[in-house]
């Protein structure tokens, strides 16, 4: 590794700090605050079961019970349980002036990621690569058939993740952020993704089932997968989640 690509992160890290009386001019590149969906218009879609949107379990006990899980057994996952899991992530939860505020909170309501799910083993769920519309709550197909061996090689080749009934995926558009935040966009993406990650980890808690998240991965193999670029729109992170 060349010197200089050791030292990027540092230099990143210094270089986004925003400093009192020299704050960035945040000039927007576009006229218009980015559109915050991604939307495959000619997907097959699959509507999703409404989530359940009070009660569950009490969240100290979910907190006090989370741990990273990476053995799944052959049981499958239902559809309820995939709604409920997408919906804790990016759901729309809070509506005004015709603006949809998300589960998770993100900077400046830009909402830069996206969610993507590879269904291995979910009960009237063909298997295949999706694609989660966030206004709708549906399930956007986008490859119909088997990939979880394709996205574990993608994984850093852990075998774990071709056993997971579902891997979810988030990427991020980053000139959705960037348009308002310049470069600091960049540690926003993945503050971002964070949050939504862990709501989706405690809401697998919440349901019984076990999830981890996935952080290591040859990134441009997984967005090969996705059909993503990786440049104006890349991968982050990825959950697995299944029965324990
Ligand atoms: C950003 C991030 C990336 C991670 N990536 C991986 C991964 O690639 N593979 C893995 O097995 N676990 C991964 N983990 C899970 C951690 O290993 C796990 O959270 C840690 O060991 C603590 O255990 P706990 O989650 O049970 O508290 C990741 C966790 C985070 C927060």
């Amino acid at each position: 590794m060349e010197r200089d690509e050791r030292e990027i992160g540092r230099k990143f890290q210094q270089a986004t700090k925003y400093k009192r009386g020299r704050l960035p001019l945040h000039e927007s590149s576009t006229a218009r605050t980015p559109i915050p969906f991604k939307i495959y218009a000619d997907a097959k879609t699959v509507e999703l079961p409404k989530p359940e949107t009070s009660g569950g379990a009490p969240l100290w006990d979910v907190i006090a019970k989370r741990r990273s899980h990476r053995e799944f057994g052959l049981k499958s996952l239902t559809l309820e349980e995939l709604g409920q899991l997408l919906w804790a992530g990016q759901g729309i939860t809070y509506k005004t002036a015709g603006f949809g505020f998300r589960a998770a909170p993100s900077a400046g309501a830009l909402y830069p990621a996206e969610t993507y799910f590879l269904a291995t083993n979910i009960t009237n769920l063909l298997p295949g690569l999706y694609h989660y519309n966030v206004r709708k709550h549906e399930a956007e197909l986008l490859k119909e058939g088997s990939l979880e061996l394709e996205l574990a090689a993608a994984a850093l080749d852990q075998e774990f993740v071709a056993d997971a009934p579902l891997t979810i995926i988030w990427t991020v558009i980053v000139e959705r952020s960037a348009w308002k935040y310049s470069q600091r966009a960049y540690r926003y993406i993945y503050l971002d993704t964070a949050h939504i990650a862990e709501n989706v980890m405690l809401a697998a808690a919440a349901l019984g089932l076990g999830a981890c998240g996935v952080g290591a991965m040859y990134d441009d193999e997984v967005n090969n997968l996705l059909g993503v670029d990786g440049e104006t729109e890349t991968a982050i992170y990825l959950c697995v989640v299944g029965k324990r």
